[in-house]
C-alpha cells in the first residue's frame, strides 16, 4: 500500500469522527485534501467548517462547503489535522505546510483533536522532522541563534530563492537536530521568545485521538 493509500483510507475513516449538525475544524496539508474531498460527499449533514488556512479554505469552497471565522463560532466540535511527527502520548510536529499558526488556533477552540496521518509519521519522540516555527522577520536570526544553544540548526524556509511567506505575512525557521525531551516545557519556553509566533510543537493542543493508516488497516490511538 502506498502512503497515499495509507492517507486516503485515514481521511474516510476520519468521517466516523464528524458529528452531525456541527461546526468542523479543518486542518492542512495533503492528508487533510483527502479529508476535505470526503467531506464534501457530506457536507449537508454539517453547519460548516472553520479552516486553517487559505489553501484548504479555496479546496473547502469550491466543494460548496460553508466555511466560517473563528469569530463567528463558538467552541468547535471536533478539529481534524495531519501531523508530522505524532508520539506516544499525541503530541505533535506540525508545520511542515506553513499553517501551524492558523492549525494551533483552531485547534485550541476545539473540544477533540483527531489526528489523521500514515504510519510514518509515529515516533518514539519528537524532534526528527525539522521544526517549523513561524517567526516575525527582524528576529528571525536571534531566534536561530537561541535555537543553536539548544543543539538545533535553523534554517529559513524558502522556495525559488524567496522566504516563504505565511497566510499571516510571517516567515518560518525549520529546526533541525533537536531532541525534544519534554514537548510541553518545550513548547512553553519558545514561545517566551521574542519573535517566536509560533512553535511548531503541539503538546498543549495534543491530540485527544489518532487514526493511523497502516498496511493492514486504521489504528485508533487514544490519549488522555
Ligand atoms: C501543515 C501541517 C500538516 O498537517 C503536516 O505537514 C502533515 O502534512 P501531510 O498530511 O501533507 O503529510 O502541519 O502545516
Amino acid at each position: 500500500m502506498t502512503q497515499d493509500e495509507l492517507k486516503a483510507m485515514v481521511a474516510r475513516a476520519a468521517l466516523d469522527h464528524v458529528p452531525h449538525g456541527e461546526v468542523v475544524g479543518v486542518g492542512t496539508g495533503s492528508t487533510v485534501n483527502k479529508f476535505i474531498d470526503e467531506l464534501g460527499c457530506i457536507k449537508d449533514r454539517i453547519v460548516g467548517v472553520v479552516s486553517s488556512s487559505d489553501a484548504s479554505t479555496a479546496r473547502l469552497k469550491a466543494l460548496g462547503i460553508s466555511v466560517f471565522d473563528c469569530n463567528e463560532v463558538g467552541e468547535i466540535a471536533v478539529y481534524i489535522d495531519g501531523a508530522d511527527e505524532i508520539d506516544g502520548q499525541g503530541h505533535m510536529i506540525k508545520g511542515g505546510g506553513a499553517a501551524l499558526t492558523r492549525e494551533k488556533i483552531v485547534a485550541a477552540q476545539s473540544r477533540r483533536f483527531v489526528c489523521i496521518a500514515d504510519e510514518s509519521k509515529r515516533v518514539d519522540k519528537l524532534g526528527k522532522f525539522p521544526l517549523p516555527v513561524e517567526v516575525i522577520p527582524m528576529a528571525a536570526q536571534r531566534i536561530a541563534r537561541q535555537f543553536a544553544a539548544l543543539g538545533g540548526q535553523a534554517a529559513l524556509r524558502a522556495k525559488d530563492g524567496q522566504p516563504v511567506i505565511t497566510d499571516n505575512g510571517q516567515h518560518l525557521l525549520d529546526v533541525r537536530g533537536l531532541s525534544i525531551d519534554d514537548p510541553l516545557a518545550f513548547e512553553s519556553a519558545v514561545n517566551q521568545w521574542p519573535g517566536v509566533v509560533t512553535v511548531g510543537v503541539f503538546a498543549h493542543q495534543k491530540a485527544r485521538v489518532c487514526l493511523l493508516g497502516r498496511p493492514d488497516g486504521v489504528r485508533t490511538l487514544t490519549f488522555g
